[in-house]
């Protein structure tokens, strides 16, 4: 099982598209997919068309009020979800007042986890945008962090905060953390702006900086209304093939 925290600090930059798809692209490569939706917007169970203030959330599994198959749900025979629920946002302050067990406060996500029966290959964790515990959690628990980054200069700015914080948790929660993969999204070849985005990432990341690049593409940005994945929205559209190539690239990596 390898476990994987989709994070940037930045909001809107792709974490959920790339966690859906990426998951969805992975379950039809025959892996075993579980996706987590560990932002209080749900943006993600949204996306896989389920209204997070009907379902169990991923809280009470966090909190061990319930079992791990009393919260999954099924999107497909590979690709199963933890749903956001509506007392997610309350982790976040239940967490910061977990004194004086302090570093409990860090490890709620790996415990909750570590006591489960969870047959996955790939366990893709969808990040907050923000710099709080469940963010801190998710890369305590995680093995490696994948940073979707949107090929527009701005972007690149925003990208010492990730980095400072993998540092942080990889010396003081979470010692083998990594950054696996630096994923270019909305990336389009005719702006001039991408290619020297690339270009930069590529100086600094070497072959973490995947080949594959997910171009802005409508049917992306359309699917989440439809509540599906790129695949069962518009197969043949670029997004789907972006992301096929993606898992592929993944998947070879190992
Ligand atoms: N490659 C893409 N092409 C077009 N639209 C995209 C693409 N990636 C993401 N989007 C859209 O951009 C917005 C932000 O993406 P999202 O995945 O929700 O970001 P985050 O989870 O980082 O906040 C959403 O409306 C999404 O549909
Ligand atoms: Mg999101």
């Amino acid at each position: 099982m390898k476990t994987i925290a989709i994070s940037n600090l930045k909001g809107g930059v792709g974490k959920t598209t790339v966690t859906v798809n990426l998951g969805a692209a992975l379950a039809r490569e025959g892996k075993r997919v579980l996706l987590v939706d560990l932002d209080p917007q749900a943006n993600l169970t949204d996306h896989l068309g389920v209204d997070f203030r009907r379902v169990t959330g991923v809280e009470k599994f966090l909190d061990q009020q319930v079992s791990f198959q009393d919260v999954y749900l099924t999107y497909n025979d590979n690709m199963h979800f933890l749903p956001a629920g509506r007392e997610l946002a309350k982790l976040e302050t239940a967490l910061y007042n977990m004194f004086p067990t302090k570093a409990k406060r860090y490890f709620t996500i790996k415990d909750a986890f570590g006591d489960a029966d969870i047959p996955y290959d790939y366990v893709l964790l969808d990040c907050p945008p923000s710099l709080g515990f469940i963010t801190i959690n998710a890369l305590a628990f995680a093995e490696e962090v994948y940073v979707p980054i949107q090929c527009h200069y701005l972007a690149l700015r925003g990208l010492g905060k990730i980095l400072a914080l993998v540092d942080i948790v990889k010396k003081k929660y979470n010692e083998g953390l990594k950054i696996g993969a630096v994923i270019p999204v909305m990336y389009d070849r005719r702006n001039k702006i991408s290619g020297f985005v690339l270009d930069k990432l590529h100086k600094h990341f070497e072959d973490r900086l995947t080949d594959a690049k997910i171009r802005t593409n409508v049917a992306l940005a359309e699917s989440p209304r439809f509540g599906k994945s790129i695949f069962d929205h518009a197969p043949d559209s670029n997004g789907a093939k972006d992301f096929k190539a993606l898992a592929v690239e993944i998947i070879k990596r190992g």
